[in-house]
């Protein structure tokens, strides 16, 4: 066990909090951006991670931060990093490391996640300013034969190879294989796929010795998909995602937490807090929502600098409430 990876994960892990993903790639921030007509530039995207990473009080809600390589570039108001000041305010940046998905030859559209060229390289740059820990998604379509067993494998050996080179840098590795929540598959069908794609990544994570202590799971819940004619309550997403949990996933596990997915904001907490009420679990579990605390701030905030005291209300929020459903004790 690498004593320091611990530290840095049981710190991330620390309750009440959770983790906010603000590593979206440009193209998507601009998607998002373009919903709502808000100019998507340099900097406005470094304003509205600013609002976000510097919101009052944050720290009591927040132990980490995934950032994006633009954003740990660039400089707050503040003069300091965006590193430097999450962790001037206890907060531990963290970093995205994956180069995106794309489609995988002879499988299309299923997708491979690529990055591991000078991942090396890249990864001594951000430990030198200030990340210690780092993130890494491939994602997984629910549908007829789908996702492919040689999908699942080649995505899950290149994620533990990631895993494996973060270690060796000092750093903590996310690793992130998502379930699309969009489909109409039932609950079975996602409980099955995440099953497999965790099951396999264990494996592949075993093969290339990734000290599992010093790693954090984040997953998608297991629940019907988006258009499918039932809706998961959340004592059936509880249920199901803790069975596939408790099956596939190694008691030795740093910590694992949760993606929002498309969920609405309401949905994903209250799928957490159930999940949260069921009580201890083998490893700590929380949040590490992105879209489920980052929109309705962002629907506030509008690009215009006079809602973002608004906004940032709206954000702390939602960070105290997914904090209060990680222990199930939302009101
Ligand atoms: O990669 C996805 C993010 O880390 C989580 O985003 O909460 O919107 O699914 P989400």
């Amino acid at each position: 066990m690498n004593q320091s990876l611990s530290a840095i994960v049981q710190q991330l892990m620390a309750s009440p909090k959770g983790l906010l993903a603000a590593d979206e790639s440009t193209k998507s921030c601009c998607k998002r951006f373009d919903t709502l007509k808000i100019a998507c530039t340099d900097e406005s995207r470094l304003q509205w991670r600013q609002l976000l990473c510097m919101s009052p009080n944050i720290e009591l809600y927040i132990s980490g931060v995934i950032l994006y390589d633009e954003t740990i570039r660039q400089q707050t108001d503040s003069g300091l990093t965006f590193a430097e000041a999450l962790t001037k305010n206890g907060i531990i940046p963290g970093i995205k490391v994956d180069k995106g998905l794309v489609e995988m030859a002879n499988f299309a559209p299923q997708t491979i996640t690529e990055g591991l060229d000078g991942l090396a390289e890249r990864l001594t740059e951000y430990y030198a300013m200030g990340a210690r820990f780092t993130k890494w998604r491939s994602a997984f379509t629910i549908g007829v034969d789908l996702p492919s067993p040689a999908v699942v494998r080649a995505n899950m050996a290149v994620m533990a190879r990631y895993a494996a080179i973060v270690q060796a840098a000092g750093m903590v590795p996310i690793v992130e294989p998502e379930v699309i929540y969009d489909g109409d598959h039932s609950l079975a069908e996602s409980g099955r796929a995440t099953e497999l794609v965790i099951k396999v990544l264990f494996e592949e994570l075993a093969a290339m010795k990734v000290d599992l202590t010093g790693l954090i799971l984040k997953t998608s819940m297991v629940l019907a998909g988006k258009d499918a004619a039932d809706v998961s309550s959340p004592q059936q997403v509880a249920d199901a995602t803790l069975k596939v949990l408790n099956a596939a996933v190694p008691r030795e596990v740093g910590g694992i937490v949760f993606l929002s997915g498309g969920q609405s904001p309401d949905q994903a907490s209250n799928n957490l807090n159930a999940i949260g009420a069921i009580g201890t679990q083998p490893w700590p579990i929380t949040y590490s929502y992105s879209r489920a605390v980052q929109e309705p701030a962002l629907k506030i905030w509008h690009g215009n600098q006079n809602n973002i005291k608004k906004a940032q209300l709206k954000f702390a929020q939602l960070l105290a409430r997914n904090s209060a459903a990680r222990n199930g004790e939302c009101a």
